[in-house]
């Protein structure tokens, strides 16, 4: 067991940052100085091959030195990662994420101008700066800029690219809040930069920018129609759309965020939610409800989990609700679908992927 060193770091609240002017916050991070200090003596600890997890925009994140293979190998043990999966180096500039690619070619260019820093992971060309095991292999690597003041803070402080996965236990959902790091890997990690509560609540859009058309490899908050509206064409991985096809973010393919307890998308009405909770709880079954507010009041199930009542709110709680239920008595989740328009085709990846079953009422 390690000593897990927790720093809370002033609260600075993703969303109200991104709502606001985004350089107000960073200064008046910047004025604290006891979260300077923190930030400070977490870099200290990242840059002598520790491991340290921290908030960022989309979730938390596991870091290490990307350069040294020894401090990586630490992730992947901590989290239980398998080595085949690459990890996304995270930069403060553009000028430190040029260190680490070959020439980008003029569509990388434009993806990274327009969208970084951000939600947002670019698949290019590695030069080989990271060490092999971040890359896991590929001659590519998945390069993020986060906006978070306090990730931006620490990833100019270490100057060093920091290899961060989300930080949670291999399999389990990603962390939204210091606690979900805190329950997983406690004890495993050296540092935890306590930030309270990530904004999004879902990880950063991968894209493939290696060719001439972007390729989506993970849906996320910096949308497809955002995409598109900058670069014209945008492709999909197919195996985001199908599921006999192999996906190019190696990732893609294990069951993430599977909670403990089964859960079960149920396509259609607020009906159809009741109709499958009274069937489940006929033979026996405890049912868990995850759903937007409005239908939470409209269906009586044994424990309720309100997502909030927008896509951006069922984004940014969906995590949260999916460990909630894994603490509870509950037999089963029932969890209702949302339009894939926006946000909303990242909320529905990631609940198609921890989904046991999909219950079509119109089929039933
Ligand atoms: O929002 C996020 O992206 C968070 C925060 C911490 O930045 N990080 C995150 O990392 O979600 P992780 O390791 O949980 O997911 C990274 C995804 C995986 O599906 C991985 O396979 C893919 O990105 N990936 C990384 N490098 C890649 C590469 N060179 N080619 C294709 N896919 C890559
Ligand atoms: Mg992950």
């Amino acid at each position: 067991m390690k000593q897990t060193k927790r720093w809370i770091v002033t609260p600075v609240q993703p969303q109200s940052y991104k709502e606001n002017d985004q350089t107000d916050i960073t200064k008046e991070l910047s004025t604290t100085t006891m979260s300077k200090q923190m930030i400070q003596e977490a870099a200290t600890m990242l840059r002598a091959g520790f491991t340290v997890a921290f908030p960022t925009e989309t979730v938390y994140g596991l870091g290490a030195d990307a350069t040294n293979e020894t401090a990586v190998n630490r992730i992947f043990e901590a989290k239980g990662r398998p080595a085949d999966n690459p990890l996304i180096a995270h930069v403060a500039t553009k000028e430190q994420l040029m260190r680490l690619v070959e020439p980008l070619t003029p569509l990388a260019q434009l993806m990274i101008d327009t969208f970084a820093p951000g939600p947002i992971t670019f698949v290019l060309k590695s030069n080989g700066t990271c060490a092999t095991n971040v890359t896991a292999g590929l001659q590519t690597i998945g390069v993020r800029l986060p906006e978070h003041p306090i990730a931006h803070e620490l990833l100019q402080a270490c100057d060093v690219p920091i290899a961060a996965p989300s930080a949670n236990t291999s399999g389990k959902p990603s962390p939204t809040a210091a606690d979900h790091v805190w329950t997983d890997l406690n004890g495993r990690i050296d540092g935890l930069l306590d930030g309270g509560t990530t904004g999004i609540g879902l990880e950063s859009t991968v894209v493939d920018c290696t060719e001439d058309i972007p390729i989506i490899l993970r849906p996320g908050a910096v949308t497809r129609e955002q995409i598109e509206a900058v670069v014209g064409h945008v492709m999909i991985d197919p195996a985001l759309l199908r599921s006999d096809s192999k996906p190019k973010a190696p990732g893609m393919k294990y069951t993430h965020y599977a909670p403990d307890v089964p859960l079960w998308l149920v396509e259609g009405s607020v009906k159809a939610i009741q109709d499958s909770i009274n069937e489940a709880r006929l033979v026996g079954k405890k049912v868990g409800l995850l759903a937007c507010d409005e239908t939470v009041q409209m269906v009586e199930a044994d424990r309720v989990y309100p997502l909030g009542t927008n896509i951006q709110e069922v984004a940014a709680h969906l995590y949260d609700g999916l460990r909630d239920f894994k603490r509870s008595d509950v037999d089963l989740i029932l969890c209702e679908t949302f339009s894939e328009e926006g946000l909303g085709g990242a909320v529905m990846n990631r609940l198609r992927k921890a989904a046991q079953r999909v219950i079509n009422s119109a089929t039933e």
